[in-house]
């Protein structure tokens, strides 16, 4: 790589041991990929999610003086005031006081959130960012316009205290057109037919960028829509960024979608398919312990409905009801009464964690009943298994006790 004099002395250690770090991180990745030079990020997101690498990396940073250029939003962790929802050991609260500390040092913003792109933290057309969420990547590059790669955490951090980035990968044009072509003929319902389509899709095109051509395209919910098949595109399968044509910023047209490539394949995706992924990635049924909602994040259109279907209902004794997503859309669904609703019914809205997160263990061992089959997927290493149904059917589900 090309480095400036500042580029250089930074990786030299002249800028402290931190930022050293931080630059060797970002300056391997770079020749690994074929980089040829550095370029300024203005957003970065990392998805620190308490593990014990990830904060090992970010107390190294700090412990070099290094602060962040670019202050990055972050992926839900756990509240330490929040354990009134769930048990946890004191080793990993231990872990998480650290994390919390490591990030508030090196100038994190602790929104603890997975959905930054949607509110917190939102690139606009061009911008040239770092984000590690894996439910975030496909939304900005796609969604948004915005370019980033399919960060981890560390490289992440390390980009947001460098304030640059390697330019590679979905930085440069040539990388960002379509390779697979996707005729939609199914009747796409909602978020979680997108979601199954999403995860029948990404089996198949590995990291490739498919387009997708939808016959019958309902705009309604469509933010939640694209944010759920990009959670599935890049869970089954590890895509950062796709097409919709005549709906994503850089598809107008079939052709301006693929530029001068030619499809490498074809996939079709009919209601038969929807259906049988769902089959395929689903518990049968049983009775359930566990509703499970919000990952990614729930937005508040998502609470509002849930809020809906559950009025005047009553959650069955037994099953514990989360709907995850952050402290700020918990006070905007406090405001509009949607909050009293779904408590009023044995429900909670649950802020700032993710299903990945230590808390979850008081549920291992149950049958849990999910709209996300990213969910599902994490939950199922664990030990957790999961029905995978639409909202309304996990609604239901909660106040029947089984399904
Ligand atoms: Fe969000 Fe955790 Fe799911 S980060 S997308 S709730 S795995």
């Amino acid at each position: 790589m090309r480095l400036t004099i500042e580029e250089q002395e930074m990786l030299d250690g002249k800028q402290g041991p931190g930022v050293q770090k931080a630059m060797e991180l970002l300056v391997a990745l770079g020749e690994t990929f074929g980089a040829e030079r550095m370029i300024e990020i203005t957003r970065a997101h990392v998805a620190l999610s308490g593990q014990e690498g990830d904060t090992y990396f970010c107390e190294l940073l700090v412990r070099g003086g290094a602060k962040c250029k670019i202050a990055p939003s972050t992926n839900p962790s756990w509240d330490l005031n929040l354990t009134k929802y769930y048990t946890v050991t004191d080793k990993e609260l231990e872990l998480n006081k650290k994390t919390i500390e490591a990030y508030t040092k090196i100038g994190a913003i602790l929104n603890f959130c997975c959905i930054p792109e949607l509110k917190d933290n939102v690139p606009t057309f061009g911008e040239h960012v770092a984000f590690s969420e894996s439910s975030a990547t496909p939304y900005v590059n796609s969604v948004l316009g915005a370019r980033t790669n399919r960060e981890s955490s560390p490289s992440a951090l390390a980009a947001a205290v460098i304030g640059k980035t390697p330019e590679y990968g979905f930085h440069l044009d040539e990388n960002r057109k379509g390779t697979i072509l996707v005729n939609v003929e199914a009747n796409l319902k909602d978020e979680f037919d997108w979601g199954m389509m999403g995860w029948y899709v990404g089996k198949y095109v590995s990291s490739e960028i498919p387009v997708f051509n939808v016959k019958n395209l309902n705009k309604y919910h469509l933010p939640e829509k694209m944010l759920y098949m990009g959670a599935e595109l890049n869970t089954s399968g590890a895509v950062a960024m796709y097409h919709i044509v005549g709906v994503t910023p850089e598809a107008p047209t079939l052709e301006k979608a693929f530029g001068n490539n030619k499809p490498k394949f074809e996939i079709n995706v009919t209601d038969t398919h929807i259906k049988q992924t769902q089959e395929e990635i689903s518990e049968k049924s049983g009775k359930i312990n566990l509703v499970m909602l919000g990952c990614p994040h729930y937005t508040l259109d998502q609470i509002k409905d849930v809020a809906k279907l559950l009025e005047g209902k009553k959650v069955h004794e037994g099953v514990a009801f989360w709907i995850l997503t952050s402290f700020a859309t918990i006070e905007l669904a406090k405001r509009s009464g949607y909050l009293e609703t779904i408590e009023k019914a044995g429900a909670c809205l649950v802020p700032d964690t993710c299903i990945d997160e230590p808390c979850w263990k008081s549920f291992e061992g149950g049958l849990g009943i999910t709209d996300s089959p990213k969910c599902a997927y994490y939950r199922e290493r664990r030990g957790q298994p999961f029905v995978i149904r639409r909202l309304e059917d996990c609604v239901e589900a909660a106040v029947k006790g089984e399904i």
